[in-house]
C-alpha cells in the first residue's frame, strides 16, 4: 500500500474523518440524513458509504468515525478509523482511497497514526493463492492523504518505517516452513536487509559446535536443515554505548521431537519462529527510520523433528554456559534454543539489558489467552518500560511472577537443571529455566508471546493470520527509553 501526499484527490472514492456526534458541515443534506438514518454516529473505526454527484462526477463518500477528541484510547481510535476504511474497500474495486485531513483538526502525528492502520490492514499474504477471482483480489494499491496538517509527511516516514518492519514480520512468520527454515530465513534477511545499513553475522552448525552449544544443537540434531544464528547488528548511537539486546525463539517448525506433538493443529507450529520474526522486523524498522540507538537482534534459528538422530527424554546436554540440562521433553525446545543464544549475546555483546521474545508455552495461552503477552522481568525499570510500550502501541503485556519457590521446580536429580517443570504454572518455570542463563546484574525480561502471533479472526491493524506481533512494542521502547 502506497501512501502519498496530495492537495486534492484524484481518486472518486473520498473519505471524511468524522468526530464522534459531529457530521461534516459541508456534508450534502442526503448524506447526513443518509448517515444518521443508518445510525452512523462517528465511533471508532465506524464506516458510512453513500454516493453522491459532485459537479457531475459520482463520488464514493465515506465516513470514518474517530470517536471522543479526549478518549483515552484516542490512538487506538484514530488507526480503526484508518484500518477500518482499508478494510471495507480492499477488494473494493478501487485502487485509490482519499483520506480528507483538510477539516479533521487532526495534528500531524494524529493523522500518521490514522495512515498507519490504513497501511497496516491492507496487508495480505496472496503468494500462493493462484486462483483468486477478480473481485476477491485486492484492488487498493495506494491511500492519497488530502490536505494533511503539515508536518505529516514527515511523521508519516518514521511509521511507515514501522509498518514496514511489521509487514516483513507478517512474511516471515506467514511462510510455511518448507519456505522458510533456519539458512532460508538468514537468507530472506540477507536479502531485505542489503543497503539499510544493518550488520548481519551468521554463527553456523560447526561455530556453534566449537562454542559448546550443546542445548540448541540437541533440539536441531533430528532435523536434516541446519541451525543457524543470525545476529543483527544496528550502531544508530555514538559508538561504545553499550547495546541493548532483543533475542528471539526461531523454531521454524515445532513437531515436539521424540515428544512428538498430536496432529490436530501441528500446522500452526510453522509460526514458532515469531519470536524471531519479530526480531528481525523491529530491526528493519529500526533501520528504515534510522533510531537513533544501538541495538542487536538474535534470531536462534532450528527445526524441531522426530528421527533416528533427534535428542531423546531423558538426554543431558552440556549448554554453552556449562550448566548441563535433562531434557525430559524434548517439546519443551524452545528454552533450551534461547539459553545458547543468550549465554552467546552476553559473551560476544555485552548488552546494557536484554529483551527475549518466544512463542515458549501453551500455558501462556492458556493463562492470557489472546490480548496480552506475558512479561517475566528480573528489573522493575525494564519491565515498566515494556509494559508502557505495550499501552502506547497496542501490542500489550501483562506481568507474571518469578521467584526462587518457581526456580525450585526445575532442579534435576541428574544434571544442574531440568527442561520441564510439574504442570502448574507451565510459563513461569518456562522462564525459570531462561532466567537461570541470565548473568547476575543484566537487566532482562522475557515475552511469551505463544497467543499473540497468529490470529485466528481479523483484528483492528490485521486480517487473520500473522499479527506482527512484537515489532511495534519494542519499536515504542526504543523510541521512549533508549532515543532522544
Ligand atoms: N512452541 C510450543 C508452545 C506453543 C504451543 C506456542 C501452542 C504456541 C501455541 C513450545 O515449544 C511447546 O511445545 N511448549 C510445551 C512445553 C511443555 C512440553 C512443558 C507446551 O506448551 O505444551
Ligand atoms: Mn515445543
Ligand atoms: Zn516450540
Amino acid at each position: 500500500m502506497k501512501v502519498e501526499f496530495v492537495s486534492a484527490p484524484t481518486s472518486r472514492l473520498i473519505a471524511s474523518l468524522v468526530d464522534q456526534d459531529a457530521l461534516p458541515s459541508g456534508l450534502e443534506q442526503v448524506l447526513a440524513d443518509a448517515a444518521r438514518a443508518s445510525r452512523f454516529s462517528g465511533k471508532p473505526g465506524q464506516v458510512f458509504e453513500g454516493f453522491a454527484d459532485r459537479g457531475g462526477r459520482l463520488i464514493r463518500v465515506a465516513l470514518a468515525g474517530l470517536g471522543e477528541k479526549n478518549s483515552k484510547a484516542r490512538l487506538a481510535s484514530l488507526e480503526k478509523a484508518g484500518a477500518g476504511l482499508v478494510a471495507k474497500y480492499l477488494t473494493s474495486g478501487e485502487a485509490t482511497l482519499a483520506i480528507d485531513f483538510a477539516s479533521s483538526g487532526l495534528t500531524a502525528s494524529e493523522a500518521a497514526t490514522v495512515l498507519l492502520g490504513a497501511r497496516l490492514r491492507g496487508w495480505r499474504h496472496d503468494a500462493y493463492r493462484t486462483k483468486l477471482s477478480e473481485d476477491q483480489k485486492p484492488s487498493l494499491t495506494t491511500i492519497e492523504a488530502v490536505g494533511a496538517p503539515a508536518g505529516a509527511d514527515v511523521a508519516w516516514a518514521a511509521e511507515a518505517a514501522l509498518a514496514t518492519g511489521v509487514e516483513f514480520t507478517r512474511e516471515l512468520v506467514t511462510e510455511p516452513a518448507n519456505i522458510i527454515y533456519p539458512d532460508s530465513f538468514v537468507a530472506r534477511c540477507q536479502a531485505r536487509f542489503a543497503g539499510t545499513g544493518l550488520e548481519l553475522t551468521v554463527l553456523d552448525e560447526a561455530e556453534m559446535r566449537a562454542l559448546g552449544m550443546g542445548a540448541l544443537l540437541g533440539v536441531s540434531q533430528g532435523s536434516p536443515r541446519a541451525p543457524a544464528i543470525l545476529a543483527i547488528r544496528w550502531n544508530g548511537e555514538a559508538a561504545g554505548a553499550k547495546p541493548t539486546a532483543f533475542v528471539g525463539k526461531g523454531v521454524t517448525f515445532d513437531t515436539g521431537g521424540i515428544s512428538i506433538k498430536p496432529a490436530g493443529g501441528m500446522e500452526d507450529m510453522k509460526w514458532d519462529m515469531g519470536g524471531a520474526g519479530a526480531v528481525a522486523g523491529t530491526m528493519l524498522a529500526l533501520a528504515l527510520r534510522g533510531a537513533k540507538a544501538n541495538v542487536v537482534g538474535v534470531c536462534g534459528l532450528v527445526e524441531n523433528m522426530p528421527d533416528g538422530n533427534a535428542q531423546r527424554p531423558g538426554d543431558v546436554v552440556t549448554s554453552m554456559s556449562g550448566q548441563t540440562i535433562e531434557v525430559i521433553n524434548t517439546d519443551a525446545e524452545g528454552r533450551l534454543v534461547l539459553c545458547d543464544v543468550l549465554t552467546w549475546v552476553q559473551k560476544v555483546h555485552a548488552p546494557a539489558r536484554i529483551v527475549d521474545l518466544a512463542t515458549l508455552t501453551g500455558a501462556m495461552m492458556i493463562a492470557l489467552g489472546q490480548e496480552y503477552a506475558g512479561v517475566f522481568a528480573n528489573d522493575d525499570a525494564l519491565a515498566d518500560g515494556l509494559l508502557a510500550a505495550g499501552l502506547a502501541s497496542g501490542d500489550k503485556l501483562w506481568r507474571m511472577p518469578l521467584a526462587p519457590e518457581y526456580d525450585k521446580l526445575i532442579d534435576s536429580p541428574i544434571a544442574d537443571i531440568k527442561n520441564v517443570g510439574p504442570r502448574f504454572g507451565g510459563s513461569i518455570t518456562a522462564a525459570q529455566f531462561i532466567q537461570r542463563f541470565i548473568d547476575k546484574g543484566t537487566p532482562w525480561a522475557h515475552l511469551d508471546i505463544a497467543g499473540m502471533v497468529w490470529a485466528d479472526k481479523p483484528g483492528t491493524t490485521w486480517d487473520k493470520g500473522a499479527t506482527g506481533y512484537g515489532v511495534r512494542l519494542l519499536d515504542r521502547y526504543v523510541r521512549d527509553n533508549l532515543e532522544g
